[in-house]
């Protein structure tokens, strides 16, 4: 028989009807819960300049570079900001309170609920094993014995993974009250884990990729300044951005591929003049940090971008520019920088320059709440800042974290398919909250 023409769009009619199921998808978000656990400014300094030493240490592993892990040692304080997301796994599915991380990739449960095998559970045969080594996680987590699973993993009724690799954890963490990690870092921190393998372990963005429930590999971070200790004021959307959550437009930076830039998300931003990676493919990326309209804080600088820290830290040649700039004192009790009512009414906004574009951080973005002094041993009417000393000094590859007090107040989102980080204001750029 011979093809008539009638067939030929017939078939074309089949492929467009069936293309937007394909690739028609929206975003898909979710509420992100806070939860501030903290006792001491200093612990909470502490835990984000582990966590630091941490990220700088694994980059400098990774690219078969020698460590000095004495500092690694440090006690480890955990104290920071957390983010929890429920998600449920099996099925009959059991939910489990996960905390949301941008710093690490692997996802795990039973910590602290115990992981109930159910019909869609998978055991690997293999283990899992991932060194959080210190800042918000703690170390302890390596030493747990941990297996690797396949399961169903229910991120929202829209957003169901059929098969996720997930490590289950023993119950005996002592991580109380939270079930484990959502790793949604980049694929690249996976490698080595698994005890059997070299091989990478898809993260659930990457399988909710492959399994077709988003279009792009696309993550969005979104938090509200808040007041208080435990609120749900964040919001995460895969495969793409809430358009009803920032203003203006997202200003895309693209990212270096030169590893290991590329190994954390934030590197990604800044990518210059690090020892941790090649020069000469250096993209150009304006970046610099000003206190004012004219006081360089921090010039030409690779850093990262983090949910898993709390402040903004800087290198320590740029952390003693803006102590003098603004006049701040280190308050031994609380372990940040104190300011006067009188320098509060003086201070001045920080001009964050990323890709060409100057992000504002308001005198209000840069003090820590004051509704909170107590909740880290300062006193009830201090003014305390929010910019923290990352303990080196500029250069060494990882000069600045815009944490969480950065997050709250700029959109982010984290596109590894067209290499690129974006960042946008929001309505509360401006927020006097603090
Ligand atoms: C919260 O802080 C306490 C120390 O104050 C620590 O023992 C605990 O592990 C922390 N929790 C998390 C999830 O980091
Ligand atoms: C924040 O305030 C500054 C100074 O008043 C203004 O220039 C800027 O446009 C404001 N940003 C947003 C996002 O509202």
């Amino acid at each position: 028989m011979r093809l008539n023409a009638s067939f030929v769009p017939l078939f074309l009619a089949v492929v467009v009807a069936t293309k937007p199921v394909i690739v028609d998808r929206s975003p898909i978000t979710f509420p992100l819960l806070k939860k501030l656990n903290v006792t001491s400014g200093h612990n909470l300094v502490q835990s984000g300049k582990q966590r630091a030493q941490l990220l700088r240490n694994q980059a400098l592993r990774k690219s078969g570079q020698a460590v000095d892990d004495v500092l690694v040692d440090e006690p480890v304080t955990n104290e920071a900001v957390i983010y929890i997301a429920d998600i449920a796994v099996g099925s009959p599915a059991t939910t489990y309170h996960l905390i949301v991380d941008t710093g690490s990739s692997n996802t795990w449960v039973g910590a602290d609920t115990d992981y109930a095998e159910t019909t869609t559970s998978d055991d690997t045969g293999s283990g899992v094993s991932v060194s959080y080594g210190s800042g918000s996680f703690s170390g302890k987590f390596r030493f747990l014995p941990r297996e690797e699973y396949t399961d169903t993993v229910t991120i929202t009724d829209d957003l169901v993974l059929s098969s996720q690799s997930i490590g289950v954890a023993s119950r005996s963490s002592g991580f109380s009250g939270y079930d484990g990690i959502l790793g949604i870092g980049p694929t690249d921190l996976t490698e080595g884990t698994l005890s059997n393998s070299n091989a990478e372990i898809p993260t659930v963005v990457d399988t909710a990729f492959s399994e077709g429930l988003i279009d792009e590999q696309v993550i969005s971070v979104y938090f509200e300044p808040t007041t208080e200790e435990e609120v749900e004021n964040g919001e995460l959307t895969w495969g793409g951005v809430d358009d009803s959550k920032y203003t203006g437009e997202i200003n895309y930076t693209p990212v270096t591929n030169t590893y290991p830039a590329s190994y954390y998300w934030g590197t990604y931003i800044l990518g210059l003049r690090s020892p941790l990676h090649d020069l000469t493919t250096d993209p150009g990326i304006d970046q610099s940090i000003t206190y004012g309209n004219s006081v360089t804080i921090l010039d030409n600088n690779a850093g990262i971008t983090d949910t898993g820290t709390t402040l903004l830290y800087l290198a320590t040649d740029a952390y003693n520019a803006y102590a003098e700039a603004t006049g701040g004192e280190y308050d031994n009790s609380v372990g940040l920088l104190s300011i006067t009512s009188a320098q509060f009414d003086a201070l001045e906004s920080l001009f964050f320059s990323i890709g060409g574009v100057t992000y504002e951080f308001t005198p209000n973005a840069q003090i820590w709440p004051r509704s909170l002094n107590t909740a880290i041993g300062g006193s009830e009417d201090g003014i305390y800042l929010v910019v923290a000393d990352v303990g080196t000094p500029s250069g060494q590859g990882l000069d600045f974290i815009n944490g969480y007090v950065f997050l709250e107040r700029f959109y982010s989102v984290y596109d590894s398919a067209n290499s690129q980080i974006g960042f946008a204001t929001t309505p509360f750029t401006n927020a006097t909250s603090n």
